[in-house]
C-alpha cells in the first residue's frame, strides 16, 4: 500500500468509531425533539412536577422521585419503558434510536 492509502484507511477508520460511538450514546439534539411528546407532564428546565417529576438535574439526584431508586441509566430507562402511576409505557412507542437519544438529552437537563 502506498502512503496515502494508509492514511486513508487510517482516517476512515477514526470516523467509523467516532460515528459508533456518537450512536451508541445518543444524539441529545435529537432526543429533544423526542422529549416533546414528554413535555405536557415534565419540565426539563426545573425539578418542579408537572403531572410527573420535573426531570431537571435527575440524574444528579440520590433516588428518582417515582421508584426511589438511583436513578442510573437502566432505571430511568425501565421507568420509561414499563411507565406505571400515570406515566405512559413507551417500551413500544419508542424505537432504540429514539430511546438512546432520548437518554442523552435527560443527561443534559
Ligand atoms: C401523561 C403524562 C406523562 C407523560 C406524557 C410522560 N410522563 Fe413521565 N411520568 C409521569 C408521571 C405521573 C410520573 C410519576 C410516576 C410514578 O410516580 O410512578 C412519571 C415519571 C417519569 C420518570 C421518573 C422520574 C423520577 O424522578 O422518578 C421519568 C424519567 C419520566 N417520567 C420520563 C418521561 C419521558 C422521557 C417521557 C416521554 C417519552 C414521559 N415521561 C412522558 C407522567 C408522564
Amino acid at each position: 500500500m502506498k502512503k496515502s492509502q494508509y492514511l486513508a484507511v487510517a482516517i476512515a477508520l477514526v470516523a467509523g468509531s467516532v460515528q459508533a460511538y456518537a450512536q451508541s450514546k445518543g444524539d441529545a439534539a435529537k432526543g429533544k425533539e423526542v422529549f416533546e411528546q414528554c413535555s405536557v407532564c415534565h419540565n426539563a428546565d426545573s425539578a418542579e412536577k408537572k403531572m410527573g417529576p420535573g426531570l431537571k438535574g435527575m440524574f444528579k439526584k440520590a433516588k428518582m422521585d417515582s421508584t426511589g431508586k438511583a436513578p442510573t441509566d437502566a432505571n430511568v430507562m425501565g421507568k420509561i419503558e414499563e411507565g406505571g402511576n400515570g406515566m405512559p409505557a413507551y417500551k413500544e412507542m419508542l424505537s432504540a434510536d429514539e430511546k438512546a437519544n432520548l437518554l442523552a438529552y435527560l443527561h443534559t437537563l
